[in-house]
């Protein structure tokens, strides 16, 4: 590869791909899978039969909404829930449904770092429950829980579903749980889904489906680095690659270069050469049992309420508090 002086890099994105595809070994972060296209290609991850992670959280939440807005609106004051990376919302609106048709007194404010999702979403909203009260926000997890903290008034709810933690590494984790908790008062809740260890076969087929949809969304960071950097890749000569460590529980995505090659990308002058069978890193999706969540609560300082999970326990929704 031929290192140049770094120019003077403008966006984040620029800075993390340079730095990503600079590095030994190459990686790229999974956030920049979302533009239009990935947030549709993640959407249809969603309804993918193999996908489990949709379907199970989407069972909890119907099963327990009773119990959950009880927890939510405690001693019947008005609350607000913020919901960190709240996509289509598809699941979350069991819960809106369910408290709008109660006369739960609460607003809602979606945060996702993609406009184009929080317009989709505040569309669909508006039209399906009209009598919801959203108020949407764009930016990023770190970014909005400042904002978050300086919201005062209403008891605060943060919802943070579909395991959007396990993009995240451990201490990174235990970083994101610290602010959350910087971001809450006493009487508040997070209600937290984690996708869980199972079958490893199970995992791996979530991550891997056979009409190369997963593929699709991963290869989108590279059409991405093309079409807003300049780059020159060619998605043909990568591969999807999925692994998972039981032991661990952690699957990683991979794009791994099927031939030797040079990309150019313009807005960073810069070319990357890849060996053959040389790996770009893009995803690691966690996952966890309880002794792994009450190390991370601990960590962060944070007390777990209680839970709820499926009947297979493929999946459970944790409840904490500071
Ligand atoms: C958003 N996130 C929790 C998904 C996951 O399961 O890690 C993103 C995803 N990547 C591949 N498929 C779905």
């Amino acid at each position: 590869m031929q290192k140049k002086q770094a120019p003077t890099l403008i966006s984040a994105f620029e800075q993390e791909v340079y730095e990503g595809l600079t590095a030994f070994p190459k990686h790229l972060s999974s956030k920049y899978f979302y533009d239009e296209i990935g947030d549709k290609l993640f959407q249809d991850i969603m309804a993918m039969p193999e996908y489990y992670l949709t379907d199970s959280e989407f069972d909890i939440l119907e099963a327990n909404k009773v119990e959950i807005a009880e927890l939510f609106k405690k001693d019947g004051q008005p609350f607000s829930i913020f919901e960190l990376g709240a996509g289509d919302g598809k699941k979350t609106k069991i819960l809106l449904k369910y408290f709008a048709e109660n006369q739960i007194c609460f607003d809602y404010r979606p945060i996702d770092i993609s406009q184009n999702a929080l317009d989709q979403l505040e569309t669909s909203i508006t039209k399906e429950i009209p009598q919801v009260e959203i108020n949407t926000l764009q930016g990023t997890y770190f970014e909005t829980l400042r904002d978050i903290s300086e919201v005062n008034g209403r008891r605060k709810v943060i919802l943070f579903l579909g395991s959007n933690m396990g993009n995240l590494l451990h201490p990174q984790a235990v970083e994101f749980l610290k602010n959350m908790r910087e971001s809450i008062n006493e009487n508040d809740l997070i209600f937290m889904g984690l996708d869980q260890k199972k079958n490893p076969q199970t995992v791996l087929d979530a991550y891997n489906d056979k009409t190369g949809i997963t593929e699709a969304f991963n290869k989108n960071i590279l059409t991405r680095i093309n079409t807003e950097l300049g780059g020159n890749f060619n998605v043909d000569r990568f591969l999807h690659w999925e692994v998972y460590d039981p032991e661990t529980g952690t699957a990683k995505s991979y794009l791994v270069s099927k031939e030797s090659q040079v990309v150019r990308i313009e807005s960073l002058d810069l070319e990357v050469r890849l060996n053959a069978w040389e790996t770009i890193h893009t995803e690691i999706s966690q996952k966890y049992d309880d002794t792994v969540v009450a190390w991370l609560a601990n960590q962060a300082n944070l007390k777990i309420v209680t839970y709820f999970t499926d009947d297979k326990q493929w999946f459970k929704n944790y409840v904490l508090k500071k």
